[in-house]
């Protein structure tokens, strides 16, 4: 099989990179074709093994001699490409990290751990597009998918706490310069150990309120404060990141017909790459916590249960904890006060990992598998 990777020098391709390296995967693919938008005929990444001269992204002849084409260069590349690509007669796979096909009806959100059966089933009918899906939607489903293969959700409610990262890499670096930039205005006040708290904190506000607070990218401070909206304003009170929690929900899990409930607020926090989120699940039946954490912890390797402690919380359920690594652990596990069907619920999960990346890989194994 030919395999053109399109968008592997950007922040998730440089992932998708690493971990298809840490895999071996290359190792299984006869032809590696790496494209890029900027330096043709330059040379392509080091996978340990010869790879030909970079060609053209945007040449349709090119890519057309693709079996697979791998893509995270991003939606506006997905919108030019894909339809002339399409149109030329290309029957080959289009596997791609950006929403623009998602919700296509000939399209499938892969998540295998996830919907394995989806996948298969829409290889055998001969869907040729797979795209991964939301970061958020893609990392509740990893840690909870126990409950939903068990089907026990009535509703849920996810609220969310983002990282910078799922707005790009210039917000990741925006996000550390206001952590500095905020540093940096009261650094002498802080080594003074007899400085009033108050004063530090007038001058870390006016600081944040000020003109000269790092916000190019977000628009408004991210660190020493969040910002409660996600993606565009859908005009119903509703932002795009939140309607997708609902909708890709249900199409990774092959249920857009009886779809289950699912809404909440997305909320971006100073976090680098790992999205969190609380969940309030209204469950079919009062389920026994115990049962629950059984179905949990044995719906995939990854979705790791964190007792419900105050010790084991810190420790292993924040961004610092999970931070480059591919478990997505659930915890904060407890009945609510509304009644043993109302299940509260907490994961953290890298937003570039199970959120972009990994999906992509495991859907190449896949095909060539
Ligand atoms: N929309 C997500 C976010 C990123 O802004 O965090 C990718 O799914």
């Amino acid at each position: 099989m030919r395999v053109g990777f399109v968008g592997w020098r950007g922040m998730v391709g440089s992932v998708l990179m690493q971990r298809m390296l840490e895999e071996n995967d290359f190792a299984h693919l006869s032809e590696p074709v790496f494209f890029t938008t900027s330096n043709v005929g330059g040379k392509g990444p080091v996978i340990g093994r010869d790879v030909p001269p970079l060609k053209d992204a945007k040449n349709i002849d090119e890519l057309k001699s693709m079996d697979v084409i791998v893509t995270c260069q991003g939606g506006d590349y997905t919108s030019e490409v894909f339809p002339k690509l399409r149109a030329a007669g290309w029957q080959g796979y289009w596997i791609d990290a950006a929403s623009t096909l998602r919700m296509d009806d000939d399209a499938i959100i892969i998540l295998d751990p996830v919907n394995l059966n989806v996948i298969k089933d829409g290889l055998s009918k001969g869907v040729k597009n797979y795209v991964g899906g939301n970061c958020t939607v893609s990392l509740m489903l990893m840690a909870l998918g126990g409950l939903f293969q068990n089907d026990l959700v009535e509703w849920a409610t996810s609220m969310t706490y983002q990282a910078a990262s799922g707005a790009g890499a210039q917000n990741m670096r925006e996000l550390i310069s206001g952590m500095g930039a905020i540093h940096a205005q009261v650094a002498d006040k802080l080594a003074d150990p007899a400085s009033a708290i108050l004063d530090i904190d007038r001058k870390v506000a006016d600081f944040l309120r000020s003109d000269e607070f790092p916000s190019q990218n977000f628009g408004v401070p991210l660190a020493g404060s969040l910002i409660p909206w996600i993606d565009k304003d859908l005009g119903n009170g509703q932002s795009k990141e939140e309607w997708k929690g609902g909708v890709e929900t249900n199409k990774i899990l092959g249920r857009s017909n009886s779809p289950v409930p699912i809404d909440g607020l997305c909320v971006r926090v100073g976090a680098m790459r790992c999205h969190s989120q609380a969940l309030t699940i209204k469950l079919k039946k009062d389920v026994p916590l115990d049962e629950i954490e059984a179905m949990l912890a044995a719906a995939n390797p990854w979705a790791k249960v964190v007792p419900n402690t105050r010790e084991a919380s810190m420790r292993d359920l924040s961004p610092a904890a999970v931070t480059g690594t591919l478990v997505t652990p659930v915890g904060r596990l407890r009945k609510l006060a509304m009644g043993g069907d109302y299940l509260s619920a907490f994961t953290v999960g890298d937003q570039l990992l199970w959120g972009a990346a990994e999906p992509l890989r495991r859907m190449l194994r896949i095909l060539i598998e």
